[in-house]
């Protein structure tokens, strides 16, 4: 049987009816199935439980399929970040978590510091359980954020945690964000910080462990799956960080600014409660 037949089967749309005219002209010439060694004297084999109807057309198409030979579609998983190259981040990727924060907080590796050290700013390392479901990853603190030292406050932490709550995941889950200083007047992180940043974020992944991720806007987006890909395409599918399932979305800030978004942002919501769920079989 191909592979066609084999599908419809398992579908439950076999057997495949033909007009009466279309058999009466297959059968007067039937076709070998071309993926089968028949011997050149003995009929047809014929596929168990198919009417003949079905087998006439099965025989007769089976030329016009190419032979049963399954090509998988292309993988959803994109590549995880480029192997750890230099010194520095070989360091940050052994620390513990004490470690870890405390590296954070005295960093100096980009020019955000000296901002943050002339407003006496602190660093936002992130908020919630270790034992984390899930791990929303977001793109830096804003002011207020910066002072309480806790991510994702305000109207757009407020959206998420509703988000989070309707499909009852508001619990355990760990926020960060992609960078862990304060970029001055709200603007967009920039690549040579997301740089000296990301190797903090993916050493806190790996502790915490998380069931999923979530990862809020493009930025975030970027840093983890090096895609050029807009969120757009990446939310429509499930993706992988290293073996943890992964889903893109809106970053809440912006869904407060672009309601219509917001359905599409629900619909990455229940793909995260889906995965969180396989994950737990
Ligand atoms: N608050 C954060 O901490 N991160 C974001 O990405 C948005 C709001």
């Amino acid at each position: 049987m191909n592979r066609r037949a084999l599908i419809l089967d398992e579908l439950g749309l076999s057997p495949v009816w033909v007009r009466k005219e279309i058999l009466a002209e297959l059968q007067a010439k039937p076709v070998e199935p071309a993926h089968v060694a028949v011997a050149s004297n003995s009929p047809a084999p014929r596929p168990q439980g198919f009417s003949p109807v079905a087998v006439a057309a099965h025989q007769a198409l089976a030329p016009l399929v190419s032979p049963a030979k399954f090509t998988p579609p292309p993988a959803q998983t994109l590549p995880a970040n480029d192997p750890i190259e230099d010194e520095r981040s070989l360091r940050i990727a052994r620390m513990n978590w004490q470690e870890l924060n405390a590296a954070v907080s005295t960093c100096t590796a980009c020019p955000l510091c000296e901002a943050r050290q002339k407003t006496g700013g602190q660093t936002v390392f992130g908020s919630g359980p270790m034992q984390a479901n899930i791990m929303v990853i977001g793109e830096a603190p804003d002011a207020d954020e910066e002072t309480q030292q806790t991510p994702f406050l305000g109207d757009a932490g407020k959206l998420l945690n509703n988000m989070l709550a309707t499909i009852g995941e508001d619990e355990q889950v760990y926020k960060t964000n992609i960078l862990k200083c304060r970029p001055p007047n709200k603007r967009n992180p920039q690549a040579a910080e997301v740089l000296q940043c990301a190797p903090f974020l993916k050493r806190q992944i790996e502790l915490i462990q998380p069931k999923t991720l979530l990862l809020t806007g493009r930025f975030a987006m970027k840093t983890l799956l090096e895609s050029d890909e807009p969120v757009s395409v990446l939310r429509e599918k499930l993706q992988q960080y290293k073996q943890i399932p992964l889903v893109v979305s809106y970053n809440p800030s912006y869904l407060l600014r672009n309601l219509p978004d917001k359905s599409r942002a629900w619909h990455d919501i229940l793909r995260l409660k889906a995965a969180l769920k396989n994950s737990r079989h």
